[in-house]
């Protein structure tokens, strides 16, 4: 290791910058955040600077550095814009034994600030050495979305129980295993949504020194997006990792499933249309007895569960018998296929509304507000509409919408299996006849298709991608 990292306590403690740029401003940003007593020595201020020196934020001496300014401090800074002072400063400070670091000269410096991912109190470093400040800063990028913004508050909730877990749990591995759980399951997930009365119930009742060793589980409904695995939420990806059990559904695709814990157990719920692999009240049954016998169960579903995804009514089973439960959106088919097919949804010259209205109906009629539908000046989105497209067509010309309207079908929209078919409401029968579009597609009606023409981007590869896009079977 060619620098030992080290985290240092400067709360209150006396250090000094010397420079007035942007580069300056964002070491004092550093130091102020960590407690630090700031002194500043430049004969001008950046803007940021400035509003920071108004309040006081750190004590400013507006003039050229002289060598008196150094002594008593911790550490150094070394950020004016000249490289000649910069070492200069760095020499003195170094024959007064005070580490310094001195900008964009990682030989002068006797210490590096590293990039950080800042979830106070959980802070990480990361270092390349002198090696390469860009690959630390990328790094940072990837860890940024690894770690939720959650776990500063996380460390803290479980920083107050260190000493009765300690207590409770004299042996060592059970305390392991104590803290395993309750970072990693219910407790953690409430503190992370920012229900610190539940967290603390959950942990109290684990304390207890007749608990139960069985937990009850929980369950999280998970919008798993269109298709594209790029498009989950970080919080989605983050439960996925952490399931035991996974139940999915048809609309998920392959990848997104590769994407769950590898050795949890999947379950196989998936509907087409006419075949359902379960019953929904079987699935409501099977989601809440999972989650009883203590799994945390991951209910994984295509798009957004809460549209056209009967979300609802599986929640409504748990809530009714108490089963600790929470909902991750997804990005809707709407979205999804809208943004892949370069349709905007909504545009101020074509669009002021858009609706989404489902194509099929429990009865297998589609009755729908077909006036409402007709109206101009707005988009039309049909989930499940393919098998009553000639209906759709009928109906909505049937109360004036002209024959001329435009309408995209989006087939297995994101996926490099994208294939978009437009046309108008008189032509889009001929076609479907002639290219035969499968489920999963989405049905766009309204005059921002024409949009497509200028705006699309996206050009599924013929050959499927590595991950990224595969269709959905
Ligand atoms: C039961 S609904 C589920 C919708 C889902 N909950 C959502 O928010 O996207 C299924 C319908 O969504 C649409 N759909 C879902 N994913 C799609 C995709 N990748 N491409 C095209 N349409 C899709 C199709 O119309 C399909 O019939």
């Amino acid at each position: 290791m060619e620098l030992l990292p080290i985290f240092l306590d400067l709360n209150g403690k006396p250090c000094l910058v010397i420079g007035g740029g942007t580069t300056a401003a964002r070491k004092v940003g550093s130091l102020l955040r960590s407690g630090a007593a700031v002194t500043l020595v430049s004969p001008t201020l950046c803007e940021t600077l400035e509003r920071k020196a108004e309040v006081g934020e750190f004590r400013y001496v507006a003039r050229c550095f002289e060598p008196q300014d150094l002594p008593g401090n911790r550490l150094i800074i070394a950020a004016t814009d000249e490289g000649e002072t910069n070492r200069h400063i760095a020499q003195l400070a170094n024959a007064l034994d005070i580490p310094v670091n001195v900008v964009d000269d990682p030989e002068a410096c006797t210490f590096l600030l590293p990039s950080i991912v800042d979830r106070s109190p959980v802070t990480v470093a990361i270092s390349t050495g002198k090696a390469s400040p860009v690959l630390a800063r990328l790094l940072r990028t990837r860890l940024e979305s690894l770690i939720p913004a959650g776990y500063g508050r996380l460390a803290e909730f479980s920083g107050r129980y260190r000493h009765r877990v300690k207590t409770r749990f004299t042996d060592q591995r059970d305390r392991r295993r104590f803290w395993d759980r309750v970072l990693q399951g219910a407790v953690a997930e409430r503190v992370f949504a920012g229900q610190f009365e539940e967290a603390e119930a959950i942990i109290e009742q684990e304390l207890a020194p007749d608990a139960l060793d069985q937990d009850m589980g929980e369950v999280y409904l998970v919008g798993a997006g269109p298709g594209d695995p790029d498009l989950l939420t970080f919080r989605a990806l983050r439960l996925m990792q952490q399931a035991d059990v996974v139940v999915y559904d048809r609309l998920v695709a392959a990848p997104i499933l590769e994407m769950t814990r590898r050795d949890a157990r999947r379950i196989y719920v998936g509907k087409q249309r006419n075949h359902h692999a379960m019953r929904q009240e079987e699935i409501n049954r099977l989601l809440a007895d999972l989650a009883k016998d203590g799994f945390r169960v991951l209910r994984l579903k295509g798009g957004d569960p809460f549209i056209f995804g009967r979300g609802g009514e599986e929640i409504d089973t748990l809530a009714a018998e108490g089963i600790p439960f929470q909902v991750i959106p997804g990005i809707t088919a709407a979205s999804g296929c809208a943004a892949y097919a370069g349709i905007p949804l909504t545009h101020r010259d074509h669009a002021q509304s858009v609706t989404f209205v489902t194509g099929h109906l429990k009865d297998g009629s589609i009755d729908l507000n077909w006036p409402a539908l007709a109206q101009p000046n707005q988009t039309v989105v049909f989930y499940m509409g393919l098998v009553g497209l000639p209906i759709i067509v009928e109906r909505l010309m049937a109360h004036g919408v002209p024959a001329e309207m435009p309408i995209a079908l989006v087939e297995q929209g994101t996926t490099h299996m994208q294939r978009v078919y437009t046309g108008t409401l008189a032509t889009i029968g001929d076609i479907v006849t002639a290219a035969q579009p499968q489920p999963p597609t989405l049905v766009i009606v309204g005059e921002v298709v024409k949009l497509r023409d200028k705006l699309n981007w996206f050009s599924p590869p013929d050959e499927p991608v590595q991950g990224a896009t595969v269709p959905i079977l």
